[in-house]
């Protein structure tokens, strides 16, 4: 069957690196996912003076998830750690109390840098906060992609075939991971 993958990119910036590694990973899954970018440059900054009364941004995010089988989190790491406008999306959503989107929602994450380590510690930051959404990760394998200019071309193809090989068997494993969770905790 098909799986419908709602995508996190956790850069505004408008040459983002996540961005072109997103489009990378969307040509590279195997068949059955299809993709869905969640916007979060529009959001608000969170405050629970909201929560009796979400903004319509807000309100799609939660809907997006909703419709969706399964999450994947693109991001850079920003000072190690999670980039603030996806740290304010994912408090958005796991809001009001009690109606958490994130609950038992299969997910991954993956995130390029320049830099060597290729947003290691962003993920663990980033991990931390999605066991505590509840969110099904997928723990293995992991994904840190350290991005040389021109790794990947404007339309998403990877350049470099070890990273396309990797990346590849990344996406494959993430949809065996949905296929997994959704087995056990199918989504309504
Ligand atoms: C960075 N960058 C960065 N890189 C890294 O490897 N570890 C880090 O902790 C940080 N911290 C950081 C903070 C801030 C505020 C910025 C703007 C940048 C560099 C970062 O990896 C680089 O700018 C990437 O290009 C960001 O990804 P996008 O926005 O291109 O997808």
């Amino acid at each position: 069957r098909t799986y419908s993958v709602g995508y996190f990119v956790g850069s505004l910036s408008s040459t983002s690196i996540n961005r072109q590694l997103s489009k990378a990973l969307i040509r590279l899954a195997p068949e059955g996912l299809e993709f869905t970018e969640l916007p979060i440059g529009n959001l608000p900054l969170y405050s629970p003076d909201f929560d009796s009364d979400y903004p319509p941004e807000a309100r799609a995010l939660k809907d997006a998830i909703a419709a969706s089988d399964a999450v994947l989190f693109v991001s850079p790491e920003y000072n190690r750690s999670i980039p603030g406008a996806l740290k304010n999306a994912i408090d958005w959503a796991s809001r009001p109390w009690g109606q958490n989107s994130f609950h038992h929602v299969p997910a991954a994450v993956i995130g390029a840098s320049p830099g060597q380590i290729g947003t290691a510690v962003g993920q663990q930051s980033l991990r931390a906060v999605l066991s505590f959404c509840n969110a099904r990760q997928m723990t293995a394998p992991e994904a840190y992609i350290m991005f040389r200019p021109g790794l990947v071309t404007e339309d998403g193809e990877v350049t470099d075939e070890t990273t396309a090989e990797f990346l590849t068997a990344f996406m494959g494993e993430f949809r065996d991971h949905v296929e997994r969770v959704l087995t056990v905790l199918p989504r309504s």
